[in-house]
């Protein structure tokens, strides 16, 4: 038997050629090879993977990677090849994202068209601030969002520029039978209906090819047969299999029962209570819901509405159940489900039946956790009625704005009389711990009592803190936040139901969801740009941009399969410390598909994967692990098998011994403590110290670790051919790759041929941390003669490779009563991981004073070494750590000394760089009408009690790196004058080759649209430097603007002779005098040019207090980009920087396990910001009349710098909680440390609320 379904139209059938973990992501990339559909995260946490599915009749998104190919029976599926392409046409939605440059790396492109597509298809006439809101399911960690947000705005219904989807029902296909427009809702003729009423109905049953047995059902009944016969022990009921999402099934059980397809688990009615399937999805649910709250004992379902759009995000609703909601709660007791709290709050049931039972039960959802549900199926969820006299709140605290899981979520119902007193009572929560859901005392207490009173609500404060019960899982929140903001939440519901008229004005901003409030964002992007030298400095779109958004552009995953080839995946190690004793595959090599392991005694030549000679680079880093393990989860072997699949999990099967096991230290503020964890690097001495101090201020400033979250996960191909081995690798450096698979098979470096096409976000994580999966796909290639495919699944990536380093400063000032700094000791520990390789330090050497005076600093650095994996590139590493620690001192300086924070920073502006800050100070003090806003600011922290706000400025010099070696080669096609250029650098996202195309046509004098950028490979570019520090961009300019000189250069003489002749006649010319046409170029890491960088940043932020929840209302970030090659490329550049440092300061946060373990390796538990975590208002103006040098066209760098910027967020926050501070009556001179990032959990602390101080009057 087999299920059937369509994608693009054609018809296809699985059965017994799949497996259980065949998802339809890869069924679309890995059977039909459309490898326009990307995936990162396989937990439905990225969108990158999103389709466009009709079932039913309804089009919606859907997550590929979460489905499996065989619940797919009678869908429709469109991926993005069929929204359009270079063949047929581009989409509106694909012209319109590439012409706002909304792709720079273009990785997440394809699946933010098809969530897009997706939601138009299902609602044409969507608002712009609804498209904002529908967004949650995708991540950008390239763009910041802005561009995105902007281009699709374009469509939405009230948008003031809107983009015309010819018509809208060109979304649609057309229907094969009736030749019309298809919307295949309710039809009966479209291609749609391919599948007769028969086979529908038909009980499906499936022998899938890894044992599985799959069963598609109709009836109730047939569940508990299949029950009856195979036993109850091993099964599964599948609903939109979304759970694994956040709980991971490595191996699904025996037996699979799809129950989508079940009627009376579908529908819903009215007896008495509101009954709805248990299989209906969250989607459906807000639909139904919508419907019936037009009944005034079903008003309050709006309510919940409210919150259920809080869950997931679209496509997960779109398939997720209400029951297998229920049941991952049931399972995982610290599961802060929503849905469970929503029907625990109004006293829902749910009716289950188990198979053995003659009737079904009715049960609470209190009773429902502790039943037995084996055999057992949830049938449907009653949903009492509740009159006007019942108030209903609910509210959910998350990391950040949307898809995100609750830290703490909590619902509160109340039936109250006429006098506003308490006759019923529920008080729910969820993430306080597994065993404290209803807080039983405090409702009693709250009985008979009247509701909108301080002193009741002072009693049930008191009681509640008593009754809870705290702790700390899941591991990644703090329980005493959680403690806390528990009793906040019951003071903000009570502030929210409370009749305005009773409500103190002060408070009533606590009544206020925080995320609720934000408007459709917008930006503002200011520049200057000088049409005469176009279409150098001229704003282009990004000349690749089209082929991203439509999921052409390859990357080095999507090469299709090779035949033969394996596949790879590292065996980890389970300790954080210790040395190995005995490592037996055995258990994993007896896994069928499994064809090979190897560990570090098999590598011939050197274990190692970095280049110790060059880039800052100073030891080698092993690949696998040979003895003394230096961190937990570090690779110490390759498992190789038929399918990743495989691969993956047999190298959970590798049996290892430990000896000499110890805790490790992960925390670079303890390493910093312990002599043998760091060593001195270096020290610049001050050139004087000034007297007048008037106060000393010591400290302590540390930030932690930053994951790079690449949309394209690390991966490379190698294949054996005739001579060499050729290797396709997602790499910031294509010579590492080669040199080091030459070092670890000792086979001389032209053994090997690497090539990259171009990288889906980098960052520096691809600069050499690509070399540990590189050589070991070489090596694999290399032992068994097949292609070897590698990698790496983003938990492994989380687990097993370094990220940002983290650091630590200790400093002590001196200060007058101006603040100006007397004297400085600055001494900062950078933490390089395990092993101190690649000097990172170094690059803090030009920043370590910001732009303040460093005649008075006295700067110590320290490599410091934790038990962690090596850390590596980031972006702007070591000048970040430098910059924001210095914006950190002064802001205390400020602070403490209760001066002006603007003051204290030009009081203290190097001389070298006042003028220019200065200047630019002024420029971002008029556009962004600072003093009015700084007076408003004020006044609204006086007049609000529970929403605060902060508004501050940061300033930055940044210095960038020089360049390094690079090759260009420039041919010109002689037929028509067409250029193509390989250069040594590589596309990741940040524009290279659209600068390069317009540096070239600028000094050919012809038009962009006749260049192309070839892919280079270390044959054309042999020992090139890596594409990193900002600087490449710059570097291939000049070595394209070499090339073109050349070239001209032996033209000239032909075109005197020619008077006056055409491109194309000229190139023909020398063509036929013999000319070769092709020049090469080559930058030197000799040559040196430097400049600074400079920027000034506002940002005004508003906080919760009761919450520690946050909105940016408004950032103004002006930059000194010299002259920009192509302003909207820098822009983008800037706006996505901005955006990574945003998160490492607010929603990006590690945790380890004291084992050394890390907590946070997915999308689940790790959270980048996302499209409504940015500023409502973001304005971006480049610095008027900047210029660096000739030699590189007047440039500066831009992808680096605006990173160090985002630590004004934490500063505006600081001004905010310290306004809330105040009024718990601590001083606001008195500094509070906070380390790492301000997560909600950390401003929600440190605003030290006092629940004595919750009023309503
Ligand atoms: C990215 C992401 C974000 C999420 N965010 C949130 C969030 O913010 N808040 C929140 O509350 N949840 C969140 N979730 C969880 C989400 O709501 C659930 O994954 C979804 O509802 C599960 O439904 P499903 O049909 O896909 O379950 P499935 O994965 O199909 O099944 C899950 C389990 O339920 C059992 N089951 C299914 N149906 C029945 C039944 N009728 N009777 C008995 N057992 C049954 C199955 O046997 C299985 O064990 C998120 C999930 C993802 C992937
Ligand atoms: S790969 Fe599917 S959501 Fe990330
Ligand atoms: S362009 Fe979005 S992740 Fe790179």
């Amino acid at each position: 038997m087999s299920v059937t379904f369509k994608i693009n139209d054609n018809l296809y059938r699985v059965g017994e050629d799949v497996a259980s973990t065949t998802s339809l992501l890869d069924y679309i990339r890995q059977r039909l090879e459309l490898r326009g559909t990307k995936y990162m995260c396989r937990q439905g946490g990225c969108g990158a993977c999103i389709v466009t599915v009709v079932r039913d009749g309804i089009t919606m998104s859907v997550n590929s990677c979460l489905v499996s190919i065989t619940s797919c029976h009678n869908w429709d599926i469109t991926t993005i090849e069929r929204v359009g392409n270079r063949v047929q046409g581009y989409h509106p939605l694909q012209t319109t994202l590439a012409d706002y440059n909304g792709s720079q790396c273009g990785y997440c492109s394809p699946g933010w068209v098809m969530a897009m597509y997706s939601l138009l298809k299902a609602k044409p006439n969507v608002t712009m601030l609804e498209i904002e809101n529908s967004l949650a399911s995708n991540i950008c960690r390239c763009t910041g969002y802005r561009p995105i947000l902007d281009a699709f705005k374009t469509f939405g219904s009230d948008s003031p520029k809107p983009t015309k989807i010819v018509d809208i029902e060109d979304l649609d296909v057309m229907c094969k039978k009736t030749g019309e427009m298809c919307i295949k809702k309710n039809c009966e003729e479209s291609e749609w209906c391919m599948v007769s009423q028969d086979d529908v109905m038909a009980t499906i049953t499936i022998y899938l090819n890894d044992g599985r047995i799959w069963f598609r059902v109709q009836e109730l009944c047939e569940i508990f047969n299949i029950f009856r016969t195979y036993g109850v022990d091993n099964y599964m009921l599948v609903g939109g299999n979304t759970a694994k999402g956040a709980y991971p099934i490595i191996e699904y059980p025996r037996i699979l029962i799809d129950i989508t397809g079940v009627p009376i688990l579908k529908s819903y009615m009215i007896d008495q209570n509101l009954v709805v399937g248990a299989a209906t999805t969250l989607t459906e649910l807000i639909s139904i819901f919508q419907d019936v709250s037009n009944d005034d004992d079903f008003k309050y379902l709006l309510v919940l509405i409210g919150h259920l759009r809080e869950v997931a995000h679209i496509p997960v609703r779109n398939i997720g159940t209400i029951a297998g909601n229920l049941m991952i709660k049931h399972m995982h007791r610290d599961f802060a489900s929503d849905v469970f709290l929503l029907f625990e709050t109004v006293g829902a049931k749910l009716k289950i039946q188990n198979y053995m039972a003659a009737a079904p039960k009715i049960i609470s959802l209190q009773q429902f956790l502790n039943e037995d549900m084996k055999g057992t199926v949830i049938v449907s969820v009653m949903l009492p009625p509740r009159n006007y006299s019942y108030r209903i709140y609910t509210e959910k605290v998350a990391p950040r704005a949307q898809n995100a899981h609750a830290i703490v979520n909590a619902g509160f119902l109340y039936k109250l009389d006429a006098h506003a007193r308490v006759k019923e009572c529920r008080i729910v929560y969820g993430g306080l711990s597994s065993v404290f859901i209803r807080a039983f005392k405090t409702e009693s207490h709250l009985i008979n009592k009247e509701l909108f009173n301080n002193a009741t609500l002072q009693g049930a404060v008191k009681i509640l803190a008593n009754e809870i019960i705290v702790t700390r899982e899941p591991e990644e929140f703090n329980v005493e936040y959680k403690r806390r903001v528990a009793l906040n939440l019951l003071y903000k519901g009570l502030l929210a139901l409370c009749p305005k008229n009773i409500l103190a004005p002060r408070y009533q901003s606590g009544a206020i969801k925080i995320h609720q409030t934000r408007p459709v964002s917008e930006g503002l992007q200011i520049f200057e740009t000088n049409p005469k030298i176009w279409p150098l400095n001229q704003p282009i779109p990004k000349v690749e941009g089209l082929i991203q958004c439509s999921g052409e552009a390859m990357y080095t995953e999507d090469m299709s399969k090779i035949p033969y080839e394996v596949f790879a995946a590292f065996v980890l190690t389970t300790v954080g410390s210790g040395n190995i004793g005995h490592i037996d595959p055995s258990r994993a090599l007896r896994e069928p598909g499994v064809i090979a392991f190897y560990s570090a005694k098999d590598i011939p030549g050197l274990n190692t994967f970095t280049v110790p000679d060059i880039v800052n680079a100073s030891a080698d880093e092993k690949v696998l692990c040979d003895g003394k393990v230096a961190y937990f989860n570090q690779p110490l072997g390759v498992i190789v098998a038929e399918t990743t699949y495989i691969a993956n999990k047999a190298a959970l099967m590798v049996d290892v011994t430990y000896s000499n096991v110890r805790q490790p230290i992960t925390d670079v503020r303890v390493a910093k403590t312990i002599p043998s964890m760091y060593n001195f690097y270096l020290n610049i001495k001050p050139t004087e110290t000034l007297n007048d101090v008037s106060k000393i201020i010591k400290g302590s400033q540390s930030i932690f670790n930053q994951y790079h979250f690449c949309l394209e996960n690390l991966a490379a191909i190698s294949w054996p051919s005739d001579q060499v081995l050729i290797t396709s690798a997602t790499t910031q450096f294509l010579s590492n790759i080669q040199y080091t698979a030459s070092k670890v098979l000792a086979l001389p470096q032209n053994t090997f041929f690497c090539k990259t096409r171009r990288a889906g976000g980098a960052y520096g994580y691809k600069l050499s941390r690509t070399g540990m999966l590189s050589t070991m796909s070489n090596l694999v290639a290399h032992k068994l003669n097949r292609p070897c495919r590698f990698i790496t699944p983003i938990q492994v990536q989380m687990r097993a490779i370094g990220k940002r380093m983290q650091s630590s400063t200790n400093y002590e000032v001196g200060v007058n009563q101006d603040g100006m700094i007397q004297y400085i000791n600055y001494d900062i520990f950078e933490d390089n991981g395990c092993i101190v390789n690649e000097l990172l330090i170094n690059l803090a050497t030009d920043t370590y004073y910001n732009c303040y005076d460093k005649r008075r600093w006295n700067y110590t650095s320290y490599n410091a070494i934790t038990d962690t994996p090596s850390n590596t590139w980031f972006r702007a590493p070591g000048t970040l750590e430098t910059i924001t620690t210095d914006e950190m001192i002064m802001e205390r300086i400020a602070y403490e000394l209760d001066l002006d924070h603007l003051d204290v920073r030009l009081a203290n502006l190097d001389p070298e760089h006042a003028s220019v800050i200065k200047g630019m100070v002024n420029t971002v003090k008029t556009r962004a009408n600072y003093d009015t806003r700084k007076q408003e600011v004020s006044k609204y922290n006086k007049e609000n009690r529970w929403k605060k706000r902060g508004l501050r400025f940061t300033i930055m010099t940044w210095s960038g790196q020089g360049p390094s070696n690079l090759n260009i080669i420039l041919s010109v096609y002689y037929t028509d004058g067409t250029v193509t250029i390989s250069h040594g650098g590589i596309e990741l996202g940040q524009g290279i080759n659209t600068k390069a195309i317009q540096v070239c046509a600028y000094f050919l004098g012809i038009p962009t649209s006749k260049i192309k950028i070839i892919p280079n490979n270390t044959h054309t570019s042999p020992n090139n430097l890596h594409t990193a520090a900002s600087v490449t961009s710059q570097n291939v300019a000049l070595g394209v603007q070499r090339c073109c000189e050349k070239l001209l250069a032996e033209l000239a003489p032909l075109r005197l002779k020619m008077n006056n002749p055409t491109w194309e006649e000229l190139i023909y010319s020398a063509f036929k005098s013999g000319m070769s046409l092709q020049v090469t170029s080559y930058v030197s890491p000799n040559e040196i040019f430097d400049y600074k960088v400079y920027g000034v940043t506002l940002a005004e932020v508003e906080i919760d207090v009761l919450t520690g929840q946050w909105e940016i209302l408004r950032l103004d970030l002006l930059e000194d980009v010299g002259l920009s090659v192509s302003p909207e490329i820098d822009i983008g550049q800037i706006e996505g920087a901005f955006i990574q440092g945003l998160g490492y300061w607010t929603t990006e946060n590690i945790v380890y396990k004291e084992s050394g373990e890390i907590v946070t390796d997915s999308t689940w538990t790790y959270w980048v910001p996302q499209a409504r975590d940015i500023p409502q208002d973001f304005r971006v103006y480049f610095r008027k009349g900047s210029f660096s040098q000739d030699i590189i066209l007047g440039s500066k760098a831009t992808a680096e710098p605006a990173t160090c910027m985002a630590v004004v967020v934490p500063l505006a926050m600081r001004e905010a909680m310290v306004s809330a501070r105040s009024e718990s009556g601590l001083s606001s001179t008195k500094w509070f440390q906070i380390d790492g990032p301000y997560t909600v959990e950390k401003i929600g602390l440190a605003c030290e609320t006092r629940p004595e101080d919750f009023k309503f009057y």
